[in-house]
């Protein structure tokens, strides 16, 4: 699905360069109501975001035909003893729902907690009703754990969210020598 074979969707590292694309993924209404961003964030916010990630970050783009149309972060960051848990997020310009995107995105997030960083359990958070990143995540493994009530405010009323995670299974010891 990405680099160089080829196909239509190309997953890469994010440049600093790509603010102005992510700013443009980020901020339509339909992407903000299955986020936790907020409505008329400028430019220059999202561009200072960009340039000054959390410590352990990873950043990911997703281009159809050379055009940006897709972010996705993960984000190792609790104590010592959470080094295997990363949290991930992942948003798509509506332009380009469905047609695969988002997969491309997860996919490539998935094979880096499995096979580069070591990190067992990706958990994020995805409202009640947000049926399409449901549908999304559990294609690739994660599960629904529990419903946090209340859990963000959105276009004037409280909103339920699932917390979800894909727990791999253990590495395969190495075979004896
Ligand atoms: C969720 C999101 C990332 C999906 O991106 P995308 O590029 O459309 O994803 P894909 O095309 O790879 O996959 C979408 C899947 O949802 C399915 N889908 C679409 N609408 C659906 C619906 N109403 N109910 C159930 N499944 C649905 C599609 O059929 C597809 O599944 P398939 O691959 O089995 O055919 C995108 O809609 C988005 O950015 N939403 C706003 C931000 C957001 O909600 N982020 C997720 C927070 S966890």
């Amino acid at each position: 699905m990405s680099d160089g074979s080829g196909a239509r969707i190309r997953v890469r590292g994010m440049e600093a360069d790509d603010w102005r694309d992510a700013h443009d993924i980020w901020t339509p209404p339909d992407v903000v109501w299955g986020t936790l961003q907020v409505p008329y964030r400028s430019a220059d916010d999202n561009r200072k975001k960009i340039e000054n990630p959390p410590e352990g970050m990873v950043r990911l783009v997703a281009e159809i035909d050379g055009r940006v149309v897709g972010s996705a972060g993960l984000h190792p960051s609790g104590p010592p003893r959470m080094r295997h848990v990363a949290r991930c997020g992942l948003m798509v310009h509506p332009d380009t729902w469905n047609q695969g995107v988002g997969s491309a995105l997860v996919e490539a997030i998935v094979d880096l907690a499995d096979n580069w960083l070591h990190i067992r359990r990706i958990e994020l958070t995805v409202y009640t009703d947000n049926t399409p990143a449901i549908h999304l995540c559990e294609k690739f493994g994660f599960e629904i754990e529990g419903t946090l009530r209340a859990y963000a405010f959105r276009d004037g009323e409280y909103v339920d969210t699932y917390m979800m995670a894909r727990v791999r299974v253990a590495c395969p010891a190495p075979e004896a020598v």
